[in-house]
């Protein structure tokens, strides 16, 4: 061993050491609060309630506000969400530690999906740059200016594996593939959380929702979930268990029923596998409501059964149902729950709270002065914009319309979403401003040689207020803009139309039964198209949508979904080519409505077709009316230049248990400009004691080639990659062949093969 070995060996010896030594201290200290609390001291730390009023002002005198206000000052409050800056923060947490009896402070919540005031990439949008770490850098950032404004925990990630794009909420999260899925949810613990919790800069991450909720029958939000144990254990949970394994501080449940039992009471969920056979220390928080929901459900009879089946089932903290603090008591009394379950929940929320240092300094995310350096921060800006261009996604690109000439062509830039600064910013922004997003318009006028003229084409309108902010709405009925935008297309070189969803088209509740582009969008493209075929599609949304008409007309189209605050930038330096596209999607873009839930990891069934689409007869898996594939698939995306795989082999044809393969690829830039690559690996277990299905994404690597530079790129195989939920419910590999494909998307046909001894 030599020297820097034996440093490295020993400092780590140290590290564990003092690790464990800290987290022993902390579990004394833990115990030593619990014993000095009564009972009603503990069913507050389960307690949590949504911010009410602004504290700097007069108290509020009555309602609900004033029975919140009195019992933060009995220390009956655990936990306080959507209470953020500096201002506000400080004078809650003021009067629970310096009201209350034992002063406990309390732990703030926030859900900071895709940014804070410095708004990034919707999750989805994230996850299609296949770029953990920009991901991990954009949540370390959020988590700066958050933590800067007082915020101390997020709930997020969510890491729920979404199929089905009616469902609003496939924005929030990495997509359907389960490893990409979980790599992404690993990154952003680690991105929010950083190496030291009670760090300034890092606040406490949430998996959520567990579990399942992504699975919603029909994409229709909250609605029922029937899953067999097969597709919970190998789909829905592996991203819970990445997240847990990277040492996230709290689980979310979510509102769905999960093959019967409300997942906010499954004690098999939250019992027997995270807080049992995963091992994890951290709590767990109710979704808003949910505890009281299952009465809706048919699951409690009363408040009272909905508290105790929800402790029994796990769930250690009740978000806004008030029930807990109404009720445990009694249940106690009756002996329905026992202490020692209100011993475990409040031992881990306060245990969270140590760990963020906030029995040293409750005050520790509160400096009004870091508040204002840290806000909107250049560094902060910078990595939006970066992780923004990162995101996009080119699906077509006919006769190299793209990039678009920098100086000498007309353009027209047409579309409600042209010059629109807030739907950029995608639905969770609630600490944003509105309309603080470079519009595309904007983003493009940074290229001040260019001929640019714009026309909307469709107007906008008001909506009636629904969620935080305002909203706005894409025109269904007037056509008036129609002329114009003919006549500029009529006059132009190149049209680039932003069409898509506005900002808060998809998200928490906002399933949709129609995935074209919504309102008068798809006529105006149509009649653009018909007026100068030389159309850049620029898409803005926060699923995916059906572009059937798009792919077959329009040479070029960019995916943008909502790219946050910098999003025109970015979008601008993709079409100008002063960035070349690397993005891949991930999630699969059906061609109808109909073939929802689509998701390229299916299984093979019993008549597949000969390679999946065959018309030629009818007794096999397939739709009279449309194919079976998604128009753009899972792992797919180009870029302004081209990529040619050759060489592909394998070190080996056989896999001891305990061994390894290596599978190489030669990947050659072929194009003329420099570009990014995301090489995929996936496998297939085409034979085993349950049905598997017909690829799974097992890696893969982003390369940077310059024109006519090709790279060997290599993948190392272990049986760990092969593992999988089994017929005998346990996560084991099966001996026998496997298959391995490499390739730019998930439609990747060659392939070699091993056997597994
Ligand atoms: C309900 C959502 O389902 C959840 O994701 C969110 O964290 C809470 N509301 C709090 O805003």
């Amino acid at each position: 061993m030599n020297m820097n070995h034996l440093v490295l060996k020993l400092s780590l010896v140290f590290f564990i050491h003092f690790s464990t030594t800290a987290q022993q201290s902390i579990d004394i200290k833990v115990a030593e609060l619990l014993s000095k609390m009564t009972l009603e001291e503990k069913i507050g730390q389960m307690n949590q309630y949504n911010g009410f009023w602004n504290f700097t002002g007069p108290s509020p005198e009555e309602g609900d506000a004033k029975v919140k206000y009195e019992h933060l000052r009995k220390g009956l409050v655990g936990s306080m969400l959507n209470v953020r800056g500096v201002r506000d923060v400080r004078s809650v947490q003021k009067i629970a530690v310096e009201e209350s009896r034992l002063g406990i402070p309390l732990i703030f919540g926030f859900d900071l999906i895709h940014g804070y005031k410095t708004v990034f990439p919707i999750p989805l949008a994230e996850a299609a740059s296949w770029d953990v770490k920009a991901i991990e850098l954009s949540a370390k950032l959020a988590a700066k200016e958050a933590a800067a404004a007082g915020i101390n925990w997020t709930f997020a990630p969510m890491v729920d594996i979404t199929r089905d794009a009616r469902w609003g909420r496939v924005m929030e999260g990495a997509g359907e593939d389960p490893y990409l899925g979980s790599l992404v949810a690993a990154a952003r613990v680690r991105g929010f959380q950083g190496e030291k919790l009670n760090a300034p800069f890092t606040i406490a991450a949430t998996a959520k929702h567990f579990a399942a909720y992504g699975f919603a029958e029909a994409g229709r939000d909250y609605n029922t979930v029937d899953i067999g144990l097969n597709t919970l254990h190998n789909m829905v949970l592996p991203p819970f268990k990445a997240a847990a394994d990277a040492g996230i501080k709290t689980f979310m449940n979510s509102f769905n029923d999960l093959n019967g039992i409300p997942a906010t009471a499954d004690a098999y969920l939250q019992r027997d596998i995270l807080k049992g056979d995963w091992g994890f220390e951290g709590f767990v928080v109710s979704d808003w409501g949910s505890i009281r929901e299952m009465m809706d459900h048919g699951y409690a009879r009363d408040r009272k059964h909905a508290g105790e089946l929800a402790v029994l089932g796990g769930s250690d903290m009740d978000m806004e149902s008030s029930i807990y603090i109404n009720e445990l008591e009694t249940l106690l009394e009756e002996k329905k729950i026992n202490l020692a379950h209100i011993d475990d929940a409040v031992s881990r929320i306060l245990k969270v709270k140590y760990e963020l240092g906030l029995f040293d300094d409750p005050y520790l995310y509160c400096n009004e002065e870091v508040e204002k350096q840290i806000t909107g921060a250049q560094e902060i800006v910078e990595a939006s914009l970066e992780v923004a261009k990162k995101s996009i996604v080119l699906l077509k690109n006919e006769n190299n319309i793209l990039p678009l000439r920098k100086k000498g062509q007309k353009i027209g830039l047409i579309g409600p979403l042209a010059a629109d600064k807030n739907s950029p910013l995608g639905n969770w922004r609630i600490a944003a401003e509105n309309n603080t997003a470079i519009s595309v318009l904007e983003g493009m006028q940074n290229y001040k040689d260019n001929r640019l003229s714009h026309a909307q084409g469709v107007r906008l309108v008001e909506k009636v207020p629904a969620g935080f902010h305002e909203e706005v709405a894409i025109n269904t009925t007037d056509k008036t803009g129609f002329e114009a935008a003919i006549a500029l297309a009529k006059k132009v070189d190149v049209v680039v139309m932003v069409l898509g969803e506005y900002g808060f088209q998809s998200g928490e509740g906002r399933s949709r039964t129609q995935l074209g582009l919504p309102g008068l969008q798809q006529e105006l493209l149509e009649k653009v198209t018909m007026a100068n075929p030389n159309v850049v599609l620029v898409v803005m949304n926060g699923r995916p949508l059906i572009l059937n008409w798009a792919a077959e007309n329009v040479p070029a189209i960019v995916e943008a979904w909502h790219l946050g605050t910098q999003s025109g930038n970015a979008i601008a330096q993709v079409l100008y080519g002063d960035y070349n596209p690397s993005g891949k999607l991930p999630m699969s873009f059906p061609r109808s409505v109909g073939q929802l839930p689509l998701y390229y990891n299916h299984k093979s069934t019993g008549r597949p077709g000969a390679e999946g689409e065959d018309p030629g007869s009818v007794f096999w898996s397939h739709y009279g009316d449309e194919k079976n594939s998604a128009l753009f698939p899972f792992g797919f995306g180009l870029s302004y230049t081209e990529f040619e795989y050759t060489n592909f082999q394998l070190s080996t044809a056989t896999l001891d248990r305990s061994g390894s393969i290596t599978a190489f690829v030669d990947v050659k830039n072929t194009g003329a400009v420099k570009g990014k690559e995301v090489v995929q690996l996936y496998l297939q277990d085409p034979y085993a004691s349950t049905t598997r299905p017909v690829k799974e994404l097992k890696g893969f690597q982003m390369v940077e080639l310059a024109p006519g530079e090709s790279k060997k790129v290599s993948f190392i195989i272990t049986e760990a990659d092969l593992k999988f939920y089994n017929a005998k419910q346990q996560w084991d590999a099966e001996s026998g062949i496997f298959h391995v494909y490499i390739g730019g998307n998930s439609l990747v046909k060659n392939k070699r093969s091993f056997e597994l001894n």
